[in-house]
């Protein structure tokens, strides 16, 4: 679907399900010491032979709100002023933004080594996450990488279009013309649900399904708030909410785990693999280092599918061009029938796939990539000293006129074959790129696909038209407080 290059393959020196590799020291989450160490930080950068790239660098409040409330606005003005790879300061913290093919293609592929994610904005992160994948750098990140890959390998994520379509309908099955719906929860149930039972086999009942969506809901919704209310500690605090909220996901996650090396079965999916695997000394991984793991192909597994199925619905209901154009496909190719594995593979079903296509164009639900700078860099013709943080951004690189005309019209064709062959390298990077693109990328596209033919061969769902379209970027784009839609028939 995206046309960055391939995923870096396994270790192959080494047996997979080994991590030799020793994990980063956990976070601290010290807010002074942190503010101390991003000004201390910022010193030394400042200190060096390269300058940070021009930008808005004094603090600004209109900035520091901006950068939460309309952070596409606020990158696109950036852009027109200072070109591709610029400074903005949000709080205390000056943070270098890189937009475009040319740096986009930089970061993920040829200059990759010169970024860390551990220490770039994904710490923020790090509460919920932990050492998980988006977390780690160097040989713990790649050994772990290889360690899962195989579960994201086209055949393995064949064999579980039977399940996902099963749960698809399931749920689609029980929507009725007339019923108004919250696309956004009910997705979010149900993909995590998917997420669930397909990467860690475990079989929650709906009740746990639906505490585990709202705990990674809380979790996460600290990063939604104001900057300033994201760092404050201590009771009643948003980051007390998160945490409590981390703790009932971790009675589920922790309790399987107990549970499986209990009973001396490390059972199906990745978390099986996880459980099979030892660490440098034969012994098997540490409960935290599992969890992590976990917690993250969760977050990342159900998020990113749930807001882009949303956000689908929502154009479609507005661009009823594309709407049948889709409907024709969907009930020419699949008559009287849901899709199986063959269906789903991306060439079987083009308008869906270009519809998809566009929809991740326009929402990418993982907008920003965040990096630390390990070492003088240019991007984009633009020097980039080592130490800044930075962030290229899939989102505003998407919305340029010169790659993408009339860049908020939702219009597939823009992916049909001939003019996606024009699209430079980087133009395009909804799932990243380079060694570190997304591992969940095939399963989260079949997925897509699946739900969209599923919802579409039944009914027809239309925004409800007195609500308005408010993003969120917690820490995921999504619509704010979810997106009511009618449920109409065909
Ligand atoms: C529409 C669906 C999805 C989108 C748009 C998406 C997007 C992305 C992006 C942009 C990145 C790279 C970020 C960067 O460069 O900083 C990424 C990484 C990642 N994604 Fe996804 N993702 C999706 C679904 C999934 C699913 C379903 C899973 C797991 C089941 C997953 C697991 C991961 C993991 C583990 C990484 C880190 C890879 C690494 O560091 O080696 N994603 N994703």
């Amino acid at each position: 679907m995206s046309p960055t290059p391939t995923a870096e393959a396994p270790d192959r020196t080494t047996d997979r399900r080994r991590i030799t590799a020793p994990p980063p020291r956990p976070y601290h989450n010290r807010l002074l010491q942190g503010i101390a160490e991003d000004a201390v930080g910022e010193v030394r950068t400042r200190r060096g032979r390269v300058p940070l790239p021009a930008g808005s660098m004094a603090f600004s409040a209109r900035n520091t709100h901006a950068a939460v409330a309309d952070p596409l606005r606020l990158l696109l003005e950036h852009y027109e002023r200072f070109g591709p790879v610029f400074t903005i300061r949000t709080l205390h913290d000056p943070l270098v933004w890189a937009i475009g093919p040319e740096a986009n293609h930089q970061i993920l592929v040829s200059e990759f080594d010169a970024f860390s994610w551990r220490e770039g904005r994904y710490r923020d992160l790090g509460p919920l996450l932990g050492n998980g994948m988006l977390n780690i750098d160097g040989a713990y990140h790649r050994q772990m990488r290889g360690l899962m890959l195989p579960a994201f390998h086209r055949e393995q994520v064949a064999s579980i279009v039977d399940r996902m379509v099963a749960e698809g309908v399931a749920a689609a099955d029980r929507l009725r013309p007339g019923d108004t719906i919250d696309l956004y929860h009910w997705t979010r149930d149900l993909a995590l649900r998917i997420a669930l039972r397909a990467l860690a086999g475990i079989e929650a009942d709906s009740e746990h399904e639906h505490e585990a969506a709202e705990a990674f809901e809380t979790a996460l919704s600290i990063h939604g708030r104001t900057p300033l209310l994201q760092v404050l500690r201590g009771p009643g605090t948003p980051y007390a909410r998160a945490m409590r909220a981390r703790d009932r996901l971790d009675a589920l996650i922790l309790g399987e785990i107990e549970r499986r090396r209990r009973a001396g079965d490390p059972g199906p999916g990745v978390l099986g693999m996880l459980l099979e695997a030892t660490d440098g000394e034969g012994e098997p991984l540490p409960r935290d280092a599992v969890r992590d793991q976990l917690v993250t192909l969760l977050f990342a597994g159900h998020d990113t599918t749930t807001a882009t199925l949303t956000f689908m619905f929502y154009e479609l209901g507005r661009a009823t061009g594309a709407r049948a154009a889709l409907e024709e496909e969907i009930d020419a190719l699949l008559p009287g029938r849901d899709p199986v594995a063959a269906d789903l593979d991306g060439k079987a079903l083009p308008v869906l796939e270009r519809t998809l296509e566009e929809t991740l164009r326009r929402y990418p639900p993982a907008w920003i990539g965040p990096r630390r700078v390990l070492r003088d860099v240019t991007l984009a013709g633009v020097p980039v000293p080592a130490g800044a943080t930075l962030n290229y951004s899939s989102w505003a690189t998407h919305h340029l006129p010169h790659l993408y005309p009339d860049p908020l019209a939702f219009d597939p064709d823009r992916f049909l074959p001939d003019n996606r062959a024009q699209l430079p390298k980087g133009a395009y990077v909804p799932f990243g790129g380079g060694s570190r693109m997304c591992l969940g990328k095939r399963f989260g596209e079949t997925e897509l696909r699946a739900l969209t033919a599923i919802l579409v061969r039944r009914l027809r769902l239309e925004p409800d038209p007195a609500r308005t379209l408010r993003i969120t970027t917690t820490p995921t784009l999504g619509p704010v407080g979810g997106l009511r839609f009618r449920v109409r028939e065909r």
